[in-house]
């Protein structure tokens, strides 16, 4: 609400401001100061406010009520006298509202920012991918049942005699190989975020939403680097005070594989009703097949590597903080809610 006041101030000013013609000021005087004025609108939503509150915005209300007035009688004069040049210093300036980057973006640039500390780099990799990236050099041949877990979408285009059919990217890990092959040889230290689609939505899914995967091979690295690295991001992106855990599961590309969960925002891992054992799931990881280190071209007998993948969004709401109750919120175009971040 006192955003919108102030909004209506500077907007008053600045037409004040450009009038030429002394009529025009009454209309003015109307239009924000009448009854039906704007001020009045906004000030209708008065009544809904905690008493403390309602007497701030009172009070924000009368000395933007006097800025505009004060500005209505200076301009009158200033055209009596004739005087074409109206700069005044002492009037107040004009605060225009700023934008700010989408959240998702601002999480993309701090998740970004968490791993080049520790010698990662930013890549990107096709939104629109081969079948072989996507699922074929991640060790899920055709037809494997582990495919269905991605629940893809397939373009409607020719067939590729090498890497099959066109798919929407489901997951970031269809990099992996990608970036092995880039650099061909190791150390390979990336952090591939990018655009995913999946035939899923609900409150804690979308159909667009992105990933960040990160991928290191090198020689002798080991679980030990892995869990380093998801302790370093916690501490570093949700806090000092959240611990990370690994628990075994499995996925094609990885073995061992785990699924990362996190110490929950609100308890800390002291176990609440929303977490109800102090962990909360993050996403995948493990460290990386030797079939997937061979599709990249590197020699899993002297190399070995780990990787990760998660959802950006779901980790940007897990943030200790934050409160959304669903994920789908973060692509609404409310600026209520964009505005809070
Ligand atoms: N790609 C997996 C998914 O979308 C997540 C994942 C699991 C990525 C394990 C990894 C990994 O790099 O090692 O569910």
């Amino acid at each position: 609400m006192r955003e919108d006041i102030q909004t209506i101030k500077n907007e008053a000013l600045a037409q004040i401001m450009e009038v030429t013609d002394p009529s025009e000021l009454e209309t003015l005087r109307i239009a924000y100061l009448g009854r039906n004025g704007k001020l009045n609108e906004v000030m209708r939503g008065i009544k809904d406010l905690e008493p403390e509150e309602r007497r701030e915005m009172g009070q924000t209300m009368n000395e933007v009520k006097g800025a505009i007035e004060q500005e209505l009688i200076y301009r009158k004069e200033s055209l009596k006298n004739n005087t074409t040049s109206t700069f005044d210093a002492t009037v107040p300036g004009i605060k225009p509202q700023i934008g700010h980057l989408h959240l998702v973006t601002q999480a993309i640039e701090e998740i970004t920012d968490v791993f080049k500390q520790i010698g990662f780099t930013r890549v990107r990799y096709p939104e629109v991918e081969w079948d072989w990236y996507a699922f074929g050099a991640l060790n899920m041949e055709e037809g494997h049942p582990a495919r269905d877990d991605w629940e893809t979408f397939f373009m409607d285009t020719p067939t590729h005699k090498e890497n099959g059919e066109m798919v929407l990217t489901p997951h970031t890990s269809s990099g992996q190989t990608r970036e092995m092959k880039r650099l061909q040889t190791p150390p390979v230290r990336m952090i591939n975020i990018a655009k995913c689609y999946r035939r899923q939505i609900d409150s804690r899914h979308l159909t667009m939403f992105h990933q960040f995967e990160g991928l290191v091979v090198d020689k002798g690295i080991s679980i030990v680097h892995l869990k380093g690295t998801l302790d370093y991001f916690a501490r570093n992106f949700f806090g000092p005070n959240r611990k990370t855990r690994i628990r075994p599961y499995h996925f094609q590309f990885t073995e061992p594989s785990f699924e990362v969960d996190i110490t929950c925002g609100y308890c800390l891992g002291k176990g609440c009703k929303l977490c109800k054992e102090g962990w909360v799931e993050l996403g995948g990881a493990g460290m990386v097949h030797p079939i997937v280190l061979k599709n990249g071209g590197i020699d899993p007998t002297k190399y070995s590597g780990f990787a990760f993948g998660w959802g950006v969004e779901r980790t940007f709401t897990m943030k200790s903080e934050l409160s959304i109750p669903d994920i789908r919120m973060t692509y609404s175009s409310d600026l209520r809610f964009l505005r809070q971040f």
